[in-house]
């Protein structure tokens, strides 16, 4: 049987949008009918490289033949207007994050994805990194506890964001928490296995200027903390990122904000250690992520030392263990010249929204991860802007419709 062909639509020619559609080009099942934005020196290079219309807004794209899936890559304060509006049309969904820049939109967003024939996927890329997925799944199986405290450092760079971009003014962006926290609010989220429930943060100013460094620690339940940092002050070449995971008697240490690199050490038993050792042989199984074309240069290395610790028990946190092997692990993806490659097979993979399309289930990062990201950012926002603790609430669903578990790896690519 063949299936049709889906044609996507793009609104907002920018950086991204561009970015994007050389991502997905030549994804079966999918093809490039048109694009759009009001600004015809975007539009129209942009159009006659991919062969399609250039048209001027989102109501011509509806308007078009053809055109199955919106992409959306506008500055994030009209995301939410557009995907309810392509939604009601019958139209699919790929969204730029964040899916909104307040909880109210974003949950209107979803309950219009619960009701539209249509699918919706948020680009938030980190949920189809292959690293970040391995992790996950090392948790799952019990080979490394559950995180007890998540920890991003993110030194980001400013160079391309002039004085006068849309990113610095929360009318537009909906501040840093909105704009790209968002990435790793729903990255906790999938490593810790939950929603926070409160959040303290604080926001500070360049001399002068606007916000540019925030940091926000929100409590998971079971006493699991995490703390995101945020500071756009950075030369590209200075960029810098640690993603830190506290496992108790095991530790990972991810960098890259597109992750590309990780190191493990954990302290195991005589039956964990042989299960490690196996890890390897497990490269190309915990590394695959539908959609993903693996780049050849990815690979899982362990050394167990054995015997680098005292045979007597340790304990930590209440819990007793006797573990005298040290495990070294490294998951690498071909390590920081790999992140364009990464960066770009994450955007791919997100087109998820295919095989959802099809009817295969929800895509990883769909509206519900999309919303809960926006309300832990807007709370973080709030809390800085106040100085208090404030509480994360998920407006709940106007129908009786399940509350989707946090997805490992539900869904494929076409
Ligand atoms: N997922 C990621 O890793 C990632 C990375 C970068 C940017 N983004 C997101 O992509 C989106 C776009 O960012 P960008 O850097 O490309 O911005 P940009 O400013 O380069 O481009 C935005 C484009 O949208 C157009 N536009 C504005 N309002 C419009 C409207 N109402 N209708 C149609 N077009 C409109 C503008 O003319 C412009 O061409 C943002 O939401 C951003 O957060 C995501």
């Amino acid at each position: 049987m063949t299936v049709p062909s889906l044609g996507l639509g793009l609104v907002g020619c920018g950086s991204f949008g561009a970015y994007v559609l050389d991502a997905v080009a030549g994804l079966p099942g999918l093809h490039i009918a048109a694009v759009a934005d009001p600004e015809p020196s975007r539009a129209k290079p942009l159009g006659d490289r991919h062969g399609v219309a250039a048209l001027d807004g989102l109501d011509a794209l509806l308007g078009t033949e053809g055109v199955d899936i919106i992409a959306l890559a506008t500055p994030p304060a009209t995301h939410a207007e557009m995907a309810v509006a392509a939604l009601r049309a019958g139209k699919h969904v790929f969204c730029e994050k964040p899916l909104a820049t307040t909880t109210e939109d974003a949950a209107r967003v979803r309950d219009e994805a619960d009701r539209s024939a249509g699918t919706l996927v948020v680009d938030h890329v980190l949920r189809y990194n292959p690293l970040l997925r391995a992790v996950q799944q090392l948790i799952a199986e019990g080979l490394l506890d559950p995180p007890r405290r998540f920890l991003f450092e993110n030194d980001a760079a400013d160079q391309d964001l002039g004085p006068g971009h849309w990113f610095w003014d929360p009318e537009h962006s909906g501040g840093i928490f909105v704009e790209h926290g968002v990435h790793f609010f729903d990255a906790a989220r999938a490593l810790l296995g939950s929603e926070p429930e409160s959040v303290r943060a604080t926001a500070v100013r360049r001399p002068g200027g606007p916000v540019d460094m925030v940091i926000a620690d929100a409590v998971h339940p079971g006493g699991v903390l995490a703390t995101h940092l945020h500071s756009f002050t950075h030369a590209h070449r200075c960029e810098r990122q640690l993603m830190r995971l506290d496992h108790g008697f095991a530790e990972t240490r991810i960098t890259g904000w597109i992750p590309t690199y990780a190191t493990i050490t954990a302290w195991v038993d005589d039956q964990e250690a042989a299960r490690w050792e196996q890890l390897p042989d497990r490269t190309r199984q915990l590394l695959t992520v539908p959609g993903y074309r693996p780049h050849g240069d990815e690979r899982i290395t362990v050394t167990v030392h054995r015997d680098a610790g005292h045979a007597a028990p340790a304990r930590g946190r209440g819990t007793e263990r006797t573990v005298p092997h040290r495990v070294e692990a490294v998951i690498d993806l071909g390590g920081e010249p790999c992140k364009p490659y990464a960066y770009t097979e994450s955007v791919r993979a997100a087109a998820d929204l295919l095989h959802s399309a099809a009817g295969g289930g929800s895509p990883v990062a769909d509206a519900y991860a999309g919303l809960t990201a926006v309300a832990v950012a807007r709370a973080a926002t709030l809390a800085a802007e106040t100085g208090t603790e404030q509480k994360v609430v998920l407006p709940g669903r106007p129908a009786a419709a399940p509350r989707p578990a946090v997805a490992l790896s539900e869904g494929s690519a076409a």
